[in-house]
């Protein structure tokens, strides 16, 4: 079986894989029952990561080409519909084979590398002897579901169905008019007018980004970040610049030489409960910040996941709170506070900045659900929505001292890890020896999934670590998970296999 891959062609390497076997099997080549080389020898055959074997391999199950025996490998598994016969007299193999050829040469305009890579590698963690630690989710139970279900169930029945058409791509005047009450907490002075309801942050930041930033644009992002900014920066063909964060916040003196040598378009920053350090920005930081923002016209994207999770006093004010030209834009979220699945956040900008988001909205898709959109605001105006804030916040705060505790008692002295004063995540700093690929499938070997840290990162240099999450767990379960992870690092280090392998990680610049 002869497999070419083309490593300067825009189409990716797992998709050229895909449709390279896809011939094969679809032409009979590859017959039924054969077995596919093992992710493994695949990858070490043809020198690509197992990522991207394991990619191809998925995309061929799915379409009923081949099929994955625990244990055994994977077999050409020939299904009808999927699959011609090898001497097909109509030469529907031979179309079928073109086509696949064209299919895999369509430009990608849109990817998604990061997120994609991190579906794979978690595929095989949803097990029930795995501990996952790997995603900054909010836990269920804590969800205000009855609430919720009595406020729509009303808003269906009781209220005029008026509400029900066609809304404004800015949102809810009541919803936004919360909000931009709301915004005073954090020291921002906004009107309803100022606010626009998005279908969450993810959505907002890639608003900002799609009516701001462009192709070679230099975006400044602190690193380790959110993996799916990342993503969305990439995908507007930004060149992306890391600044480190330290216990502080991200450092505003790298800022500072930064802004200078790259003039950079945009800053994003989630300055409280960074994820995934779970830092918090120190109010001289932030001040300096939106000052840098005037005086070399940079746009900055604050991220307000959940600043609500504050476990030691409040949080400092917003960037925004010292902006005085309009350069910041803040994105306030709920999937954290309240419910990932209604799928709301909202954006509070200047009304120039503001004016033209609200055109990216309306090309984007209109306008959210309205029927959401006031469900959301009847339960955050309700007393209820602060007395469910305080006791999530301390049922996450005993999580969060649950896995300080077990760090404490399980890590080897090399390994150090942030203290999160806010939010779901903690970053662990590896050894220089481990990579965070090692620790992953080291740590999944223990039963424990971890967030493997290169993915959070722009680009090289490490250092590098691994996320772990906190917030959906019972403090023993968190306990356990961490003396897994421990035990694999331990692991690593005795057998003496940790290598810093570069080719692991992504370099955007
Ligand atoms: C920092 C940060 N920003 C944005 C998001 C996405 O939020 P949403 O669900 O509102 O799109 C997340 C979710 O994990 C996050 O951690």
């Amino acid at each position: 079986m002869r497999i070419d891959l083309n490593r300067t062609s825009d189409v990716p390497l797992y998709r050229q894989l895909h449709a390279s076997l896809a011939r094969s099997i679809r032409g009979g080549e590859l017959g039924p029952g054969t077995k596919l080389p093992s992710v493994r020898a695949m990858s070490r055959e043809l020198g690509i990561s197992l990522i991207t074997v394991v990619q191809a391999y998925d995309a061929l199950a799915a379409e009923g080409l081949v099929h994955a025996s625990a244990g055994r490998g994977t077999f050409v598994g020939c299904h009808p519909a999927a699959c011609s016969p090898v001497d097909d007299a109509d030469g529907d193999a031979g179309d079928q084979a073109g086509a696949d050829e064209w299919l895999a040469s369509l430009p990608v305009y849109l990817t998604a590398p990061r997120i994609f890579e991190m579906e794979s590698l978690l595929k095989f963690a949803r097990r029930p002897d795995v501990i996952y630690l790997a995603s900054g989710t909010p836990d269920a139970t804590l969800f205000p579901v009855r609430a919720i279900g009595r406020i729509w169930h009303r808003a269906m029945v009781v209220e005029d169905p008026r509400f029900l058409q066609y809304g404004s791509p800015r949102g809810d005047a009541n919803l936004r008019a919360w909000i931009a009450g709301r915004c005073g907490a954090s020291g921002i002075q906004a009107r309803a007018d100022d606010v626009l309801i998005t279908s969450g942050v993810q959505q907002a930041i890639d608003l900002v980004a799609r009516t701001f930033v462009g192709p070679g644009d230099y975006v400044l992002v602190e690193s380790p970040t959110f993996l799916t900014a990342l993503d969305i920066f990439g995908a507007r063909g930004a060149k992306l610049v890391g600044v480190p964060v330290d216990s502080r916040g991200i450092r505003i003196d790298m800022v500072a030489t930064l802004v200078e040598r790259f003039r950079p378009r945009m800053l994003y920053t989630i300055p409280t409960a960074q994820n995934p350090t779970g830092s918090t920005m120190v109010e001289d930081r932030r001040r300096r910040l939106a000052d840098l923002a005037r005086r070399h016209n940079m746009l900055i994207l604050e991220d307000d996941s959940c600043s609500e999770f504050t476990y030691e006093g409040d949080a400092p004010p917003a960037v925004k709170a010292f902006d005085s030209g309009g350069h910041v834009i803040f994105v306030k979220g709920f999937s954290k506070t309240v419910v990932p699945g209604l799928r709301v956040g909202g954006i509070v900008a200047h009304s120039s900045v503001m004016s033209r988001l609200a055109e990216s909205k309306s090309v984007a898709d209109r306008f959210a659900s309205t029927l959401i959109q006031r469900t959301l605001w009847r339960y955050l105006s309700s007393r209820q929505y602060d007395r469910d804030l305080a006791m999530a916040r301390s049922v996450y705060r005993r999580r969060r001292d649950a896995m300080l505790r077990a760090l404490e008692t399980h890590m080897p002295a090399e390994v150090t890890w942030t203290r999160p004063d806010a939010g779901f995540n903690l970053w662990v700093n590896l050894p220089r020896s481990i990579s965070p690929t090692e620790a992953f499938e080291g740590g999944m070997k223990e039963g424990v999934a971890c967030g493997p840290g290169h993915l959070f990162i722009p680009h090289v240099p490490p250092p590098a670590g691994v996320r772990l999450s906190f917030a959906d767990k019972p403090e023993h379960v968190i306990a356990e998970g961490v003396r897994r992870l421990a035990t694999a690092i331990k692991r690593i280090q005795e057998q003496g296999s940790g290598r810093l392998r570069e080719s692991e990680f992504v370099t955007t610049v």
